[in-house]
């Protein structure tokens, strides 16, 4: 142990000694690659970047003690004095009564905290930290039950629970260092977590809010469900869309939701804009929602003979409900008609308000080719960017 860690008066705790049983995979949990990084090495990043300057035990199975060291003093940078590995034991309750075991002298505050949370915020340690120094006893975090939740005998649904009564509890747990210890040393039974054992040893613990983040990796779903808030937060994504419309004299022009008089229209369901359909395509592409056929689908009879505005409108809704929000829109027209040179700007405008982004629009022709070049039809394609 550095003698740095004299200097510190917080140390945490991060267990990542279980075998992961119900997550099935050939190593232990903490050792799963997580989007190019082991789980223990995400958890100790949120661990390393707060702004609680602590020790950090991190307890790992006695396999793979040296890859667990490792992997901490990586994550650890500057800090990597601070860092303590040990080997765990049978069950979560033993592993942590090891870590306590190598805390330095120094330590007043004790956080506990589940390698398998590996996406918990910094901030969640700082909340709990401060939490704990200004009520001097137990704080753990919490999140409100949201589902309806029953009590059952087997299938048989015995009652509702008052789930306003009820939270659901994250780690880090944090304790002052005595009350953790005295209740280690007279723990009886094994408990799911800290603060029931802390709670038997009759010691107050009490509640902040937990953050989302913060849930456990337990099963192949969460290891999914954590891959994909990684992807997302890391990337902008891109989205491509295709629209082609045949002229029908019969029909008024709607292109890029402006009017062309004395223009052919386009055949197709709703008024046929290719540029606007291009464009939701494009959208929808780009957040992983599908297409514009499997959202808006042509036997449903709200969309006949609609304005496309209603579909941008649609999908734009769809797009802000995943989360993402529309960086910049590029549309090609390959057709021979009409002229879009004199109109441009006008949609482009339309558009960009329409989108609450830029918009830019060009055109092309085909050189005679294929139909778009024997003047049968019209092609628009987009692309689109979204981010966070
Ligand atoms: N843990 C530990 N020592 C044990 C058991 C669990 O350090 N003997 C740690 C795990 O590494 C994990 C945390 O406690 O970070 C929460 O436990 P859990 O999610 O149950 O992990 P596992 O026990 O590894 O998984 P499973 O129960 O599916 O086997
Ligand atoms: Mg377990």
């Amino acid at each position: 142990m550095s003698s740095l860690t004299d200097a510190v008066r917080v140390g945490i705790v991060v267990v990542a000694a279980g075998s992961g049983t119900r997550l099935a995979r050939d190593e232990p949990k903490a050792f799963v690659e997580l989007n190019g990084a082991t789980i223990l090495e995400h958890a100790l990043r949120g661990v390393f970047a707060s702004a609680t300057p602590a020790q950090v035990v991190v307890v790992a199975p006695a396999s793979h003690l040296g890859q667990a060291r490792a992997i901490a003093e990586h994550a650890a940078g500057a800090a990597s004095g601070y860092v303590d590995v040990v080997a765990g034991g049978e069950t979560r309750q033993e592993s942590v009564s090891r870590g306590l075991a190598v805390l330095a002298d120094g330590v007043e505050v004790v956080l506990v905290h589940d390698a398998a949370r590996a996406l918990t915020p910094s901030a969640l340690i700082d909340r709990v930290v401060a939490a704990v120094d200004a009520s001097g006893a137990g704080v753990i975090p919490a999140m409100p039950v949201s589902d309806t939740v029953k009590r059952v005998e087997v299938d048989r649904v015995v009652e509702t629970v008052d789930r306003s009564e009820l939270v659901q509890v994250q780690t880090p747990q944090g304790f002052p260092r005595a009350d953790l210890v005295t209740s280690y040393a007279s723990a009886a039974d094994d408990h799911t977590d800290d603060a029931a054992l802390v709670q038997a040893a009759g010691f107050a613990v009490s509640v902040v809010p937990g953050e989302p983040q913060a849930f456990k990796i337990t099963t192949p779903w969460d290891l999914r469900r954590a891959q994909q808030l990684l992807d997302r937060g890391a990337q902008a994504r891109t989205g491509i869309g295709i629209d082609a419309h045949r002229y029908d004299d019969a029909v008024p022009l709607w292109l890029g939701g402006v009017f062309f008089p004395d223009e052919p229209g386009l055949a197709g369901h709703s008024d046929g804009d290719a540029v606007i359909h291009a464009i939701c395509d494009a959208l929808l592409s780009a957040a992983g929602l599908g297409d514009i056929g499997g959202r808006f689908g042509s036997a449903d009879p709200r969309y006949a003979g609609a304005a496309s505005s209603v579909f941008l409108r649609e999908t734009l809704r769809l797009v802000d409900g995943a989360g993402l929000r529309v960086m910049n829109i590029a549309v090609q027209v390959v057709a021979n008609r009409p002229r879009l040179s004199t109109r441009r700007s006008e949609i482009e405008t339309h558009l960009g308000e329409l989108v609450q982004a830029p918009v830019s629009v060009a055109a092309t022709t085909a050189d005679g080719l294929g139909f778009s070049g024997r003047g049968e039809g019209l092609v628009a394609i987009a692309t689109a960017l979204l981010a966070d």
